[in-house]
């Protein structure tokens, strides 16, 4: 550290606010939750329902994929008591592929509590919104900052790199986490703290970016040690991850005979994709699958392929099974019988399991 120029032991304030909010006037993103910065200026207030609603879809999934999805979401449930008023099962189809299932669980929860507990009012600081299910510090200073104008320091994967980079921060990812969280709420001003979160999300998604920063474009080029250093591409630095572990199992197909329909079971609450449809299937083990126990008669056959699928922390490699099945074999498995699984609202993994192109 003791090389680094501005480093946070000697940061001061860099006032970035000023011409980071001049570039979001005339730059931000349209984005389907977002009040655009001239509408803000004219009184226009963002809905803290979907706010909140975007910032919990935009946990760990880009502003591509969440775009399409959020619409949708609005479109079935356009306020937070029509959200409450839904069932799980069908928040949960609604998320499917969206991955990390317990957002889509803590968020119907939340807005039960909302809807049951706060008048359906959401609560407007960061302290009171992390009390809510699935609200954790960021996304409670997310919610805070762009809803309610709280100058609470946001703090996401884009802001970290912009603080990283303005600061020349040395210290490997995730270690230099704190410094870089301090560093953004020194940098949080009290007039327009929304905007200013949104434009430091904007920033780092289309000119402070993974590779190849658009240095040349950047409103804050004059005051980034990066940029000054001429290392702004090589930071963060991140510490080398362990690699994944790979883990094994089968899936089965279960085709009842008279109807061709296809059984599916509800995965347990607790645990990976909780409460999500799913094919019947082994557990997962470290040890390579071998042939399995079936979870019923018939003329198995193994499917070509099998599937890959990469989750946070393991590699999974399922084997695909598949029978068809008389009623009277089926009839002790529990599960619902679907004619076009694929609309089912599975998880990714699991519709893995019924593509030729896994
Ligand atoms: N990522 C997380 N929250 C976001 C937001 N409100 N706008 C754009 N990207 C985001």
């Amino acid at each position: 550290m003791a090389s680094v120029q501005n480093s946070p032991s000697a940061a001061r304030p860099l006032a970035i606010s000023a011409p980071l909010l001049r570039w979001y006037d005339r730059h931000a993103r349209e984005l389907p939750w977002r009040v655009s910065p001239a509408d803000r200026q004219k009184g226009q207030l963002p809905d803290p329902y979907r706010v909140w609603l975007s910032e919990i879809m935009l946990q760990q999934t880009t502003v591509a994929t969440v775009t399409p999805r959020y619409q949708r979401f609005l479109d079935l449930w356009p306020t937070l008591q029509d959200l409450a008023a839904a069932t799980q099962e069908e928040v949960l189809a609604e998320w499917a592929g969206l991955g990390y299932y317990a957002r889509a669980r803590n968020l119907h929860k939340c807005a039960q509590v909302v809807a049951a507990d706060h008048d359906g009012v959401f609560l407007n600081t960061a302290a009171d919104l992390q009390k809510l299910p699935g609200i954790g510090p960021y996304t409670a200073a997310a919610i805070a900052s762009i809803a309610f104008d709280e100058p609470a320091p946001v703090m996401d994967g884009n802001i970290e790199r912009v603080m990283a980079r303005l600061f020349a921060v040395q210290t490997p990812l995730p270690d230099a986490k704190p410094e870089l969280r301090e560093l953004a709420a020194q940098e949080t001003p009290n007039k327009r703290p929304g905007d200013h979160a949104q434009a430091l999300m904007d920033l780092g998604a289309t000119i402070c970016t993974p590779r190849n920063p658009a240095c040349a474009l950047c409103p804050l080029s004059d005051c980034c040690a990066a940029y000054k250093q001429g290392v702004a591409a090589m930071l963060p630095r991140k510490k080398k991850k362990a690699e994944k572990p790979t883990r094994y199992g089968a899936a089965f197909i279960i085709r009842r005979k008279t109807d061709n329909h296809i059984l599916l079971v509800r995965r347990p609450e607790k645990g990976l994709l909780g409460g999500m449809l799913a094919t019947p299937s082994t557990d997962w083990s470290e040890k390579p699958a071998t042939t399995p126990q079936f979870p019923c008669k018939g003329s198995w056959q193994k499917q070509e392929g099998g599937v890959r699928h990469t989750f946070t922390h393991f590699h999974l490699m399922l084997d695909v099974w598949e029978a068809v099945v008389s009623p009277k074999a089926a009839g002790p498995l529990c599960g619902q019988w679907h004619e076009t699984p694929l609309e089912a609202g599975l998880p990714t993994v699991f519709r893995k399991v019924f593509l030729t192109d896994r």
